[in-house]
């Protein structure tokens, strides 16, 4: 059965996650996307430097702030061999590149652990990238999806020496699968949305509460791109775990972090800055630290006890979603179902024209 094996909880500090796994971090290679100093790529990133990985490599599209938060990194944990790589989600073809780049460096034969945490959201307006695709979906997901299977070769090298399980790919999501669904149909939001299948509708109920009006009427909502390429990474573990788990020991789950003052919403609207500052002051969520909103990350990457996703309560993949440190089954159906993580699969691989099996 797939357990979590100690009670943390929403108040968990990253840095006793990665104490209490210590032996799972030490002399590993291990990858975080996304780290600027503000943001919990960095207090993830800082938590596994803690606990001496032989490689911390931190990948962004940003070498500058790289850079920045490796030397603070350095001058807490001196001795871990960080490397840097530039790594722009947004385009395959500089995903491609980033890939390549790794799969080069012959002093870094294996990668033990992924976690894929870089992110946009609430893009004002629907950007379409050179791939023809909605830049949220793009980057947080499809980006992703490309940087993973392309570096995979890593990940089974790696898997080769390590008990089962303890080689992974993290996917950071949020809530969005407990509330949104895929819109298959209609992946760029062109169509109205009251227009769509009612399996593919959005939220009104929730883009209403995020200071959207009348969101029937409109085609693209920027929370719902996020949405979108949430769920789609909450997907994209089953199918990883599907294809990787008995075969390699390689396992994928996607942890929410919570809700935490980073810079996530640097490009919002106004109206959606408005919107989340009342919830916060009606304290619809409760804001955690950095450090707090990096520890699931950490104990889905680390936790010897998470398993291959199983059903539970008449929902499929159980374990493949985590928030508070703890296994949990609020997604949506739609949202856990190994049907839709296949159906996605074939996407993705269309859409980035290749095929992955290893
Ligand atoms: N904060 C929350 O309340 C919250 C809630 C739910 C889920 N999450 C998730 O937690 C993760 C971390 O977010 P955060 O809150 O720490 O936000 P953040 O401070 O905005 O960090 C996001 C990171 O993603 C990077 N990034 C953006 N676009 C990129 C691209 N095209 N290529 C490569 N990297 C790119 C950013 O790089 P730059 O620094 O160069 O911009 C930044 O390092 C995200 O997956 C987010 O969806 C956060």
């Amino acid at each position: 059965m797939t357990a979590t094996t100690h009670n943390f909880d929403q108040s968990t500090d990253a840095l006793e996650v990665a104490k209490a796994f210590a032996e799972r971090v030490h002399g590993k290679t291990i990858i975080v996307t996304g780290v600027n100093l503000k943001g919990i790529g960095f207090t993830t990133a800082q938590a596994f430097a803690s606990q001496s990985p032989a490689h911390l490599i931190l990948a962004g599209r940003n070498p500058a702030k790289i850079e920045e938060a490796i030397s603070a990194l350095k001058s807490e944990f001196p001795d871990v061999d960080y490397r840097s790589i530039k790594l722009d989600l947004s385009t395959q073809r500089t995903v491609r590149a980033a890939a390549a780049e790794l799969l080069s460096w012959s002093d870094v034969p294996t990668v033990d652990i992924v976690v894929n945490s870089a992110a946009v959201m609430n893009l004002p307006e629907r950007i379409i990238n050179e791939d023809g695709l909605e830049m949220q979906f793009a980057t947080n997901y499809i980006g992703h999806f490309l940087f993973s299977c392309l570096i995979m070769p890593k990940l089974i090298k790696a898997a080769q020496n390590n008990p089962k399980g303890a080689t992974r790919i993290v996917n950071v999501v949020s809530l969005s699968p407990t509330m949104a669904q895929m819109r298959w149909s209609d992946l760029n939001q062109l169509k109205i949305n009251k227009d769509l299948p009612e399996a593919e509708q959005p939220n009104y109920t929730t883009h209403r509460a995020w200071g959207e009006t009348n969101p029937e009427e409109k085609s693209y909502l920027p929370l719902e791109g996020y949405n979108q390429s949430k769920v789609a990474l909450l997907l994209f573990s089953i199918a990883l775990s599907k294809r990787l788990y008995e075969k390699y020991g390689i396992l994928s789950v996607a942890p929410h972090p919570g809700i935490i003052d980073t810079e996530l919403s640097r490009d919002a609207p106004e109206y959606v800055m408005e919107a989340i500052k009342g919830m916060m002051e009606k304290r619809v969520f409760t804001a955690k630290t950095l450090g707090q909103g990096s520890a699931t990350s950490l104990v889905s990457a680390l936790d010897p006890k998470l398993g291959l996703p199983e059903e539970k309560d008449g929902k499929e993949n159980y374990g493949a979603f985590l928030l508070d440190c703890q296994i949990s089954n609020l997604p949506l159906p739609s949202t856990l179902s190994s049907e839709g993580a296949e159906r996605l699969w074939t996407m993705s691989e269309e859409l980035v024209k290749e095929k992955f099996s290893w």
